[in-house]
């Protein structure tokens, strides 16, 4: 074969500008054009630059707490991840984690699961300090942004997505958001008002104010998020509320571990129950504030025992069987609300020559004669990489109301 050597420095260089302009781009050339001129046209006033570069710095010094309790937090962490990972070893298929998961648990999640096995706490500690720009916490809200804001033109999208969320909380709700974000675990956003916020935490009050509003009056509600990720959206909820309110995360043991965390270390003075601690019984409902459970604990709540179940963004990421045995479980357990927020977007996985696939969106219903659906709507809060897979639309929201038995209909 002869080797022309100008058709290889070519495809030499076509490659290195490929690989250059991969990492220079967002998305493609059009969105990246279209984040720069809305960044300069609407946004460049504001002068977020500096705010963004504040808040992208390191502020591990800025946490520093010295007391009992705090050390206290990861001894518990350990001994609710092994209790967790024993039991999960046995569990029934739906309540396997699916294989988009289970990927993304293999990939970042090996440093944190080692620490754990270990039982090493100043390690875990150290981990946990920084988690928000740890490998554990990519795809979760934290890692990713950490991880794009490395690319040159993606602080422009970063400020275009935090005032445009900003601006439309204002908007919906008639008032600023009531920015807070816990300085926990090393966050990264843009600095306002003298903190850290990231812009999911203005998603977060946004559906936390959603939730408190279909509360309304309920004694002492219980909220379940299930896929509660980092536990951003439980610190809105508990953050807003004005009056006792248990809320209830269940997740995958490694991804429920950082969010017991975050929440611990951010809530020092509300009551916690991890895995294995005590039973999540309707008694303990009315005892904590925050419970923290494995996915797998969900057949074992009472029946009619939580006021609102909430998923946001990952039914849809989870295999068709388990969303379907989620819903039977909401169905029996739920008494009031079911809302859910997801893309409507199929997808399918292969693995060891089989097919799995999940249920978009719309298809994410509860059985009819058990709820009904109130209203489906374009979810607001969608950032530009989520329209642009989501085929334009980003996510959907699904409210349902549990029906309540009522007078047997009149015939004839
Ligand atoms: C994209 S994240 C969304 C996190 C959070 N809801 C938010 O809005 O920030 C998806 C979440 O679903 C969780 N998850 C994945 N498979 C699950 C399963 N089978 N059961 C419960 N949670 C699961 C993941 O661990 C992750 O926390």
């Amino acid at each position: 074969m002869v080797v022309n050597p100008v058709s290889t420095v070519y495809r030499g260089a076509r490659r290195l500008s490929g690989f250059f302009i991969r990492g220079l781009i967002l998305w493609d050339v059009r969105s990246t054009l279209a984040v720069i001129f809305t960044y300069f046209t609407e946004n460049r006033k504001l002068k977020a630059l500096p705010a963004l570069r504040k808040g992208f710095a390191d502020h591990r010094a800025e946490f520093r707490p010295a007391d009992e309790k705090y050390r206290g937090i990861f001894p518990r962490l350990i001994d609710a991840y092994t209790r967790a990972k024993a039991d999960q070893a046995g569990v029934p298929g739906p309540y396997r984690v699916g294989i988009m998961w289970q990927r993304e648990i293999d990939s970042h999640c090996g440093e944190l699961a080692a620490v754990l096995r270990d039982g090493d706490a100043d390690k875990l500690r150290a981990l946990m300090d920084n988690f928000h720009r740890e490998k554990i916490s990519l795809g979760l809200q934290g890692n990713s942004e950490w991880a794009n804001i490395q690319r040159p033109f993606y602080k422009y999208l970063y400020v275009n997505t935090w005032y445009a969320f900003y601006r439309i909380y204002e908007e919906l709700a008639g008032k600023q958001p009531p920015l807070q974000y816990p300085m926990v675990g090393n966050p990264a956003g843009l600095y306002h008002d003298g903190r850290v916020i990231p812009f999911h935490a203005i998603r977060y009050h946004y559906s936390a104010r959603e939730m408190l509003n279909l509360l309304g009056e309920t004694g002492h509600p219980v909220v379940a998020e299930i896929g509660s990720g980092l536990g951003g959206q439980a610190h809105a909820l508990l953050a807003n509320a004005e009056r006792p309110v248990t809320y209830l995360c269940l997740d995958i043991p490694e991804v429920l571990i950082v969010a017991s965390y975050f929440l611990m270390a951010a809530l020092p003075e509300k009551k916690f129950l991890l895995y294995g601690e005590a039973p999540p019984d309707a008694a303990n409902f009315q005892q904590y504030d925050v419970i923290l459970m494995p996915n797998f604990v969900l057949p074992q709540l009472g029946e009619q025992s939580v006021d609102l179940f909430f998923n946001n963004s990952s039914f849809s990421e989870m295999d068709s069987e388990t969303v379907r045995e989620y819903l039977r479980q909401i169905e029996r357990i739920g008494r009031g609300y079911f809302l859910h927020i997801n893309h409507n977007t199929a997808f399918n996985w292969r693995e060891d020559g089989r097919e799995f696939h999940n249920l978009p969106g719309t298809q994410v219903v509860p059985d009819p004669t058990v709820f009904k659906k109130l209203y489906q709507y374009h979810w607001p809060l969608n950032t530009l990489p989520e329209e642009l897979y989501y085929k334009g639309a980003g996510f959907l929201a699904f409210l349902y109301e549990k029906r309540r038995p009522g007078p047997p209909e009149m015939k004839g």
